[in-house]
C-alpha cells in the first residue's frame, strides 16, 4: 500500500469566520473538495503524525464516504490511531466526550447539524481540538488560508476498513479502532445525574416522548432513557436515525419538531417531551401545552441545578450568547454567580468552561450545555430537565409558574428572514450601523430608546478580540431588539431579529408570545428598514 501525493487547486468559496465548512452533499462530492479541507486541517496542526483522532458523524447521506476518505487521508499522514464510531456514527456531544476521555489530539466531526440531509441536503465536516470544543477562530482562519493555497494532498491506497464491526484494524499502519457509538456516552452522563430519582419517576408513571427527528440521537436516547433509566419502550419516536431523516429538517423547534408538538398538544399528552438535531447537541423541552423557550430553559436550569449531584459543588458562573434572552441573569445574580455574555457560537464557551470560570451555558438557539463536554448537549439538557422533575416533582409548567413568580418572566421570540441576497443583507446591517449613534433617547413604537451598539467581545481568559457580533437596540423599559446576520447557512443570508422583553407582574405571565412582542416585531421591522432592504414583509420563520 502506497501513500500517493495528488495535486489539487485551492477552493475560495468558504466564508472565514464560521467554525467548520457546511455545504451542499453536491458541493462535498466535487473531486477533492473534501479532500482539500481535510489536508488543510492536517497542514495546520502540530503534532499529527503520531497521533489519535476521534472521527464521527451524524449518519447522514455521504458520512461513510466522507469517513473513508479522511482514515485514508489520515493514515498517509501519519496518524498512528483513529477511534471512529461504529457505522461512522458519532453525535456531537459523543465525539466530545471520547476526544476528552481519550486524551486525543482532537477529531473531525461530520455534520450539516440541523440542516436537511440526503443527496440534494446539506454536508458539513468541523475539526475539535483536544479540550473537546470546536477548534478556535485562529485555527479555524488558519485552515481557511491553507485551503486557499493547497496544491497537493496524502492519501493511501488501501481497501476500506470494515466500519460496522466494534475491533481495531490495520490501515496502511495506522489502527482503525471501531468503537460503540453509545457506551462512553451513557456511561459519562450516568455519573451526573440523580439516576435513582429519575428510574423512580418513571416508575410512578411519569411519562415522556423524546423525538430523535431520524438524526442521530436515537440510538443514545433508548440506551440511556429506556435502558438505562426504565422510561417504557417506545418513549422515543423518530429513533432510527436515517440518511435523509426522513426528509424532514432535523431541527428541534416548533415549526419542525411537528411529532413531537402534536403529542405534546393531544388529548393524551405526557408530562414531558422534547427533541434533539440531526447531530444531538440541539435540545428542545416541553411539558403537556408548554413550550419552553431556551432562554428560560437555560434560566431554569440554572436556578434548580443544586438538584444535580454534577452540580453539588455549585455552579460557579453560567453563560449566554449575546442575543440569548436575559433570564438568566437574573437567576445568576440572585445566587450570586458569575454571567458573561459571549458572541453567537459554542466555540466563545470553551475558555469559560476550561478555566472553571462557568459550569453551565445556553444560547437561544436551542443550544444548553455544562462543563462535562466542550459542545452543547441536547440529551444532557433532557436528562437535566428530568433531573429537576424527579426532585422537585412539580409538573413543567408549575416550575416555569414559579420561576416567572421569583424572577419575573422574560418574553422571547426570533424571526429569520432566510435566503435573502447577500448584498441587501450587508447593506440593511451597514445601514442601521450607521444610524446606531443617533438612536439613543429616540422614542421608537411607544418606547425610549436607552442604548444602541455593536457587539464586540474580549475573551476574558486569552484576551482575543471578535468585533461586529450583532447590532443591539436596548428600550428604557427593559425590552431588547437584536439584528445579526446567520454565520451558518448554505445559500443567500440569513438575517436574524431577536426579541425580548421583560415583565415583572405576574398577572401578565399568561400573553402568548405573540401578544407580549407584537409591537416590538413591528418596531424591529420599522427601525432596521426590513422591507425597504430586503422586500419581505414577513419572517420565513418565527422561533
Ligand atoms: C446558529 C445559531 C447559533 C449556533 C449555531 C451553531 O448560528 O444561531 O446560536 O451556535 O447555529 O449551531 P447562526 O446561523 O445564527 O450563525
Ligand atoms: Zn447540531
Amino acid at each position: 500500500m502506497t501513500a500517493v501525493t495528488q495535486p489539487t487547486t485551492p477552493f475560495t468559496d468558504q466564508r472565514p469566520g464560521t467554525s467548520g465548512l457546511r455545504k451542499a452533499v453536491r458541493v462535498f462530492e466535487t473531486p477533492h473538495y473534501l479532500e482539500n479541507f481535510v489536508q488543510s486541517i492536517f497542514d495546520c496542526l502540530d503534532g499529527v503524525a503520531g497521533a489519535t483522532l476521534v472521527v464521527g458523524g451524524d449518519g447522514r447521506y455521504h458520512n461513510r464516504t466522507a469517513i473513508r476518505t479522511i482514515l485514508k487521508m489520515a493514515a498517509a499522514n501519519g496518524v498512528a490511531r483513529v477511534v471512529v464510531g461504529r457505522d461512522g456514527i458519532l453525535s456531537t456531544p459523543a465525539a466530545s466526550c471520547l476526544i476528552r476521555k481519550r486524551r486525543t489530539l482532537g477529531g473531525l466531526i461530520l455534520s450539516a447539524s440541523h440542516n436537511p440531509g440526503g443527496p440534494d441536503g446539506d454536508f458539513g465536516i468541523k475539526y475539535n481540538a483536544g479540550n473537546g470544543g470546536p477548534a478556535p477562530e485562529a485555527l479555524t482562519e488558519a485552515f481557511f488560508r491553507r485551503s486557499r493555497a493547497i496544491d497537493a494532498y496524502r492519501i493511501v491506497e488501501a481497501p476500506d476498513v470494515d466500519l460496522g464491526r466494534v475491533g481495531t484494524t490495520d490501515l496502511a499502519g495506522m489502527a482503525v479502532e471501531v468503537v460503540d457509538p453509545v457506551a462512553d456516552y451513557a456511561e459519562m452522563v450516568e455519573g451526573l445525574f440523580d439516576t435513582a430519582a429519575i428510574r423512580a419517576l418513571f416508575a410512578s408513571g411519569f411519562r415522556m416522548v423524546f423525538d430523535a427527528m431520524h438524526a442521530v440521537t436515537g440510538p443514545y436516547a433508548v440506551e440511556i432513557l429506556e435502558h438505562r433509566l426504565g422510561a417504557p419502550a417506545g418513549t422515543v419516536i423518530n429513533g432510527v436515525p436515517l440518511e435523509d431523516f426522513g426528509g424532514h429538517h432535523p431541527d428541534p423547534n416548533l415549526a419542525h419538531a411537528h411529532d413531537l408538538v402534536a403529542r405534546m398538544e393531544g388529548p393524551d399528552a405526557p408530562d414531558f417531551g422534547a427533541a434533539s438535531d440531526g447531530d444531538g447537541d440541539r435540545n428542545m423541552v416541553m411539558g403537556r401545552g408548554v413550550f419552553v423557550s431556551p432562554s428560560d430553559s437555560l434560566a431554569v436550569l440554572a436556578a434548580n441545578a443544586a438538584h444535580v449531584p454534577a452540580f453539588a459543588g455549585g455552579l460557579t458562573g453560567v453563560a449566554r450568547s449575546m442575543p440569548t434572552s436575559r433570564a438568566v441573569d437574573r437567576v445568576a445574580q440572585a445566587l450570586g454567580l458569575a454571567c458573561y455574555e459571549t458572541p453567537t457560537g459554542w466555540k466563545f464557551f470553551g475558555n469559560l468552561l476550561d478555566a472553571g470560570r462557568i459550569r453551565l451555558c445556553g444560547e437561544e438557539s436551542f443550544g444548553t450545555g455544562a462543563d462535562h463536554v466542550r459542545e452543547k448537549d441536547g440529551l444532557w439538557a433532557v436528562l437535566m430537565w428530568l433531573n429537576v422533575l424527579a426532585a422537585r416533582r412539580l409538573s413543567v409548567a408549575d416550575i416555569m409558574a414559579e420561576h416567572w413568580r421569583t424572577y419575573g418572566r422574560t418574553y422571547y421570540g426570533r424571526h429569520d428572514y432566510e435566503g435573502i441576497e447577500q448584498a441587501a443583507a450587508d447593506a440593511l446591517i451597514d445601514d442601521l450601523r450607521g444610524r446606531l449613534p443617533a438612536l439613543a433617547g429616540q422614542a421608537a413604537g411607544g418606547r425610549r430608546i436607552a442604548a444602541a451598539d455593536e457587539f464586540a467581545y474580549t475573551d476574558p481568559v486569552d484576551g482575543s478580540r471578535s468585533e461586529r457580533q450583532g447590532l443591539r437596540i436596548a428600550f428604557e423599559d427593559g425590552a431588547r431588539i437584536v439584528y445579526r446576520l446567520s454565520g451558518t447557512g448554505t445559500s443567500g443570508a440569513t438575517l436574524r431579529v431577536y426579541l425580548e422583553r421583560y415583565e415583572p407582574d405576574p398577572a401578565r405571565h399568561g400573553l402568548s408570545v405573540e401578544e407580549a412582542l407584537g409591537d416590538l416585531a413591528a418596531t424591529a421591522v420599522e427601525l432596521a428598514g426590513i422591507v425597504r432592504h430586503t422586500g419581505r414583509t414577513e419572517p420565513d420563520v418565527r422561533t
